[in-house]
């Protein structure tokens, strides 16, 4: 036995991958997105493109993960040495900086990312401010200041680093796995009760009837594909390391599918919460779409309307605040939890640097990068979103794609598919998938790009 870490169960595997994928993304970028992309149109794109290119991209990532049992950077060298190209050192070149891309996207990731988790502390704490009689304490909690900004993200990046420290078994996965169903019951148990309100019913048939009209905007298409290569963890390294720790004997596409479902599963979820809800906070007199159709405030979309919402259920309302952010900060957590491992993993096997040092001295790193966008939130925190969920994600998944469909040779990619799925090759998956990610993947990213930049 070597001395990396490993999923202890196929469960676990699984609730930690869709504890990554299912976060703030889920349940505040994707009903954001549909709200300011005309609703329905969005969410058919969206799924038809996290099967399209998302799936094949996430099981890209697992299958060099699982062979080279190491982090991004490592992996892609391992491939390009297993190739004949002519042109061996430059191919080995190009996969460093792919690597090093990748890390670096997932670290820029960390820095937004936090200071919105850091949000959702916040928020679970007002409630328990108001039960406490401080109004001023809440208000301090729920309004943006970089006071507030900074604690919360400070409090944040503590709880993400001492999780990571301890390792994949006693840290990712045993808090993935506690804490990932009761999310899930207490949107269920939430959609119910919002269905129920004065003007919840616009909220449902803006989510559920498609503008066909809108579907192929390219505005539309490539926010719904920065959408799914960021709801599922790829195109940063994420889902290639979790990869590496799943054991031999797993069947990699079945994994992926499950996980897939999961993640798409909770967004549409979410999007039943919170699209009705804001239509409830609408109807409640809460402002939320400008004179000209455009949502009011993007980023805090989410922190005007539920608190209206929790406001409007009386006593209980504090406590469901209260509990509903906890559990954001938790799904958070789990989230980012996924991104400080890629470059800790690098760090740790590359640099043979001791985990527990090595993600605090990257913890802190990213930190200082949170501390300037806090800062410099209004021209920061945007374009940092644009430019790595946006762009860098899919253009990573697109070169990931170029490294399985184009560099790995064809045998070793089956060899390490068949480990834990022995037909693999006569499977409608080995039928398709290498012919799709070497062609149509690459081609549509391509495409969704070229349209939005032309
Ligand atoms: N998928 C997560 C979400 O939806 C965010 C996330 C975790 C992520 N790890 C990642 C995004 C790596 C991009 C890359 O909230």
């Amino acid at each position: 036995m070597d001395t990396r870490g490993g999923f202890s169960s196929r469960l676990g595997f699984i609730l930690a991958a869709a504890g990554s994928a299912v976060g703030l993304g889920n349940i505040w970028g994707f009903p954001t997105q549909v709200a300011s992309n005309g609703g329905g149109a969005f969410v058919l794109v969206y799924i038809f493109l996290t099967f399209l290119l998302a799936y094949p991209v996430l099981m890209a990532e697992l299958i060099i993960g699982r062979s080279a049992q190491s982090n991004i950077v490592t992996a892609l060298e391992k491939i390009s040495d297993s190739q004949t190209s002519f042109y061996p050192t430059f191919t080995k070149k190009i996969s460093r900086g792919v690597g090093f891309w990748g890390v670096l996207t997932a670290s820029l990731i960390l820095s937004f990312y936090a200071i919105v988790a850091g949000w959702m502390i916040a928020f679970a704490l007002a409630p328990i401010a108001n039960l406490l009689n401080m109004p001023y304490l809440a208000d301090w909690l729920t309004s943006f200041s970089v006071s507030r900004n900074l604690l919360f993200c400070i409090l944040f990046y503590l709880l993400t680093i001492s999780i990571v420290q301890k390792g994949v078994r006693a840290g990712i996965e045993r808090w993935s796995r506690r804490l990932m169903p009761i999310l899930l019951l207490m949107i269920i148990v939430l959609i119910a009760y919002v269905a129920t309100l004065e003007g919840a019913m616009a909220g449902w048939s803006l989510y559920l009837k498609p503008d066909f009209s809108r579907v192929f905007a390219p505005e539309l298409l490539i926010s719904a594909m920065g959408q799914a290569f960021f709801s599922l963890s790829l195109g940063v390294g994420t889902m290639l390391i979790y990869g590496s720790y799943i054991s031999k004997k797993e069947n990699l596409p079945v994994l992926g599918v499950a996980v897939t479902f999961v993640d798409i599963g909770i967004a549409i979820l979410a999007g039943l919460l919170i699209i009705p809800a804001m239509f409830v906070a609408e109807h409640n007199g809460v402002e939320i779409y400008t004179k000209t159709g455009q949502l009011l405030s993007e980023d805090t979309l989410l922190f005007s309307v539920l608190p209206a919402l929790f406001s409007s259920m009386d006593l209980i309302g504090y406590f469901v605040a209260i509990i509903f952010f906890m559990l954001m900060t938790i799904a958070a957590l789990t989230s980012s939890i996924s991104m400080l491992e890629v470059p800790v993993a690098l760090a740790v096997e590359r640099h043979n640097t001791a985990r527990k040092k090595a993600t605090w001295i990257i913890g802190l790193i990213i930190f200082i990068v949170s501390i300037c966008i806090i800062y410099n939130f209004g021209a920061l925190f945007g374009l940092i979103i644009t430019i790595t969920t946006k762009y860098s994600e899919p253009l990573i998944g697109l070169l990931l794609c170029v490294f399985v469909g184009w560099v790995w040779r064809r045998d070793l990619l089956l060899k390490e598919l068949k480990q834990g799925f022995n037909h693999a090759e006569t499977s409608i998956f080995w039928l398709i998938w290498p012919f799709y990610v070497r062609f149509i993947c690459p081609l549509i990213i391509t495409v969704v790009f070229y349209n939005s930049i032309m």
